[in-house]
């Protein structure tokens, strides 16, 4: 069974933003399964640097966003993408140090985190898009 099942629940309406959040859902379970099915250390870790390369260029245009919107909660989010990579990037660290065992707890990290991040902090924002009677219809936007 996948590590992270999409669905409705987590859709922010803004389909860019989906469009990655499932890409990252569907990296992570790439990774959890590769790992599960007894996939080499080094290719699981491969699996790991493409997702943290895709979850860095998500950040950055969903933060490009926020400043282009004048969104007022954009440096909190920016923190909280912050402790994401930071954390990542230590649980990296101590893969070089213990191996393999730490793969499943930082699997586990990005799913916890990915799933209330969205439902908290990338809901909230979409909330604020939609209460700007001003803010710029964007193409890409089905709420
Ligand atoms: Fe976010």
């Amino acid at each position: 069974m996948s590590l992270m099942e999409w669905d409705g629940t987590y859709s922010i309406g803004i389909k860019e933003l989906d469009d990655h959040h499932q890409h990252l859902f569907m990296l992570i379970n790439r990774a959890f399964d590769g790992y599960n099915r007894g996939m080499g250390d080094a290719a699981v870790k491969k699996l790991l640097d493409e997702l943290l390369e895709y979850a860095t260029y998500h950040f950055s245009a969903e933060e490009m966003r926020m400043g282009e919107d004048a969104y007022p909660g954009i440096e909190e989010h920016y923190r909280q993408h912050k402790l994401f990579v930071n954390k990542v990037a230590e649980l990296m660290e101590l893969y070089k140090a213990v191996g393999s065992s730490i793969l499943t707890s930082t699997l586990m990290f990005m799913n916890t985190w990915l799933t209330r991040h969205i439902l908290q902090h990338d809901r909230e924002y979409a909330r604020y898009c939609l209460e700007q009677p001003t803010a710029p219809k964007r193409p890409t936007a089905t709420a």
